[in-house]
């Protein structure tokens, strides 16, 4: 009599392995960045951007090989994780005048793209 349990835990194994093969169900800050960042910011500074890497705890536009924009530089302090998250829910907010167009509106998308910086060296 163990038949008509077959197809629930089937259908349940089924479900299971859906979520565990869909990145989708989680954000992935490297898959992010790869597809929302890199285009402009690659291992080293062009005219698109500036390189990211070190960018956390680093001075907001502190690096010497990429002219940044007034706005951005009219800004004080670090890229501290909270700094990372304002600039990128709303740049032109957080810096009036910045080059960078692109936000990231989705929170949890943002946090992991912060976390993904960090592994930027
Ligand atoms: C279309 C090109 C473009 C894309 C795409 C882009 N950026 Fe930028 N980003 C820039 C430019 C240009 C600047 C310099 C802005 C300025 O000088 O005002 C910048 C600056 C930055 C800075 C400040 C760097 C520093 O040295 O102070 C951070 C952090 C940053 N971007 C993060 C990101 C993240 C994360 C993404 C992806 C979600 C992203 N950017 C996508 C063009 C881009």
């Amino acid at each position: 009599m163990i038949r008509p349990a077959l197809p629930v835990l089937a259908s349940l194994a089924f479900a299971a392995g859906l979520m565990g093969a869909s990145p989708s169900f989680a954000a992935d800050g490297a898959q992010l960045f790869n597809l929302q960042c890199k285009t402009c910011h690659g291992a080293k500074s062009t005219p698109m951007g500036p390189t990211l890497a070190g960018v956390a705890g680093a001075d907001i536009a502190g690096r010497d090989d990429y002219a940044y924009s007034a706005g951005l530089k009219a800004k004080s302090g670090t890229w501290t994780d909270a700094a990372l998250d304002a600039y990128l829910a709303k740049p032109m907010a957080f810096a009036p005048g910045t080059r960078m167009m692109v936000a990231v509106p989705n929170a949890e998308n943002r946090a992991a793209i912060v976390t993904y910086l960090k592994t930027l060296k």
